[in-house]
């Protein structure tokens, strides 16, 4: 029988109790901002005739504070909640598994550095950009409308593609590649239009931050096969669950979030009479 499982708790905490190699495809859309960021200034050195200090030839400096230190702040801040977390998930993941890791632009150059530490350059497979095409437009700069998904393989060599099951795309000049081509479509690159959740739709959960299902189902259908659990532990309004579920894939799904929870529940019990929740000695 499928696994089919919510787990209410830390995700780290949980993780650590998960057996290795379980999961051959996990999917992630982590908080971007952690709310741990903090400035902290560096002292920084100039010339200045009135300095308290004296220097090479004779030139007098004083010290005043550096540059705000945000940005490296950030990224030990934002590596040091993730880093464990993807170590982790290594360890989860079987030989064949990936891992796929949707992310803002403002943080993808960090976390680009950290999964190349964790699972080495070769490891990386994709940038995917999902672009959707919604919202304000301002004027005073081009309107910032993709997010970034990583993709990495744990061993470049063997994983996951099934290519036959690539949901193909219209062609852009259909009459251009003939009456046969155009019927089938083309297979996407690593830019995937698609809407985001439309307000009004029945997809809608009322969940913030709930991603379109389309864009799971495709990372699913092409990276695990029928039978798999996928593992998401930061699962929001359970879509992962529900791409799994909708393709024959088991899945554990992990939030700290109660209201996840309960979106999760009720989101996923249509699918899966048999849905397990668990709560966590410190979720419960
Ligand atoms: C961006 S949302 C995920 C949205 C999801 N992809 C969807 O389609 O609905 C991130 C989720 O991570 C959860 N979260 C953040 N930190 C966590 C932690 N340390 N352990 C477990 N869940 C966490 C939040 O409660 C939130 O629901």
């Amino acid at each position: 029988m499928l696994d089919r499982r919510i787990i209410h708790g830390e995700n780290l905490e949980v993780l650590r109790d998960l057996p290795g190699q379980r999961f051959r495809l996990i999917y992630i859309d982590p908080p971007f901002n952690t709310g741990r960021t903090q400035e902290s200034a560096r002292l920084k050195v100039v010339q200045d005739e009135a300095g308290d200090r004296l220097g090479f030839g004779g030139r007098r400096y004083r010290s005043e504070e550096g540059e705000k230190r945000a940005y490296r702040d950030h990224f030990d801040d934002y590596a040091s909640f993730l880093e464990p977390r993807l170590l982790e998930a290594r360890r989860l993941l079987p030989e064949d598994g990936s891992l796929f890791l949707h992310v803002d632009p403002r943080e993808s150059h960090y976390v680009k550095i950290l999964l190349d530490e964790i699972f080495g350059r070769v490891s990386f497979m994709n940038e995917i950009v999902w672009s959707y095409d919604y919202g304000g437009r301002p004027k005073r700069r081009w309107p910032s409308k993709h997010d970034v998904i990583f993709w990495y393989a744990k061993d470049p060599e063997n994983y996951v593609f099934e290519y036959d099951a690539i949901d193909r795309i219209p062609y852009m000049a259909p009459s251009l590649v003939g009456a046969e081509k155009a019927a089938r479509g083309k297979t996407p690159t690593d830019v995937w239009w698609n809407t985001i959740v439309p307000t009004t739709s029945k997809e809608r959960t009322g969940y913030p931050t709930q991603k379109p299902l389309s864009v799971l189902e495709r990372i699913v259908c092409v990276h695990s096969v029928p039978g798999d659990t996928v593992l998401d532990f930061f699962a929001g309004s359970g879509t992962t669950g529900e791409a799994a579920a909708k393709h024959g894939r088991g899945f554990v799904l992990i939030d700290e979030n109660v209201e996840a929870i309960e979106v999760m529940r009720v989101r996923l019990s249509a699918y899966s009479p048999a849905l397990e929740v668990w709560p966590t000695a410190r979720g419960g």
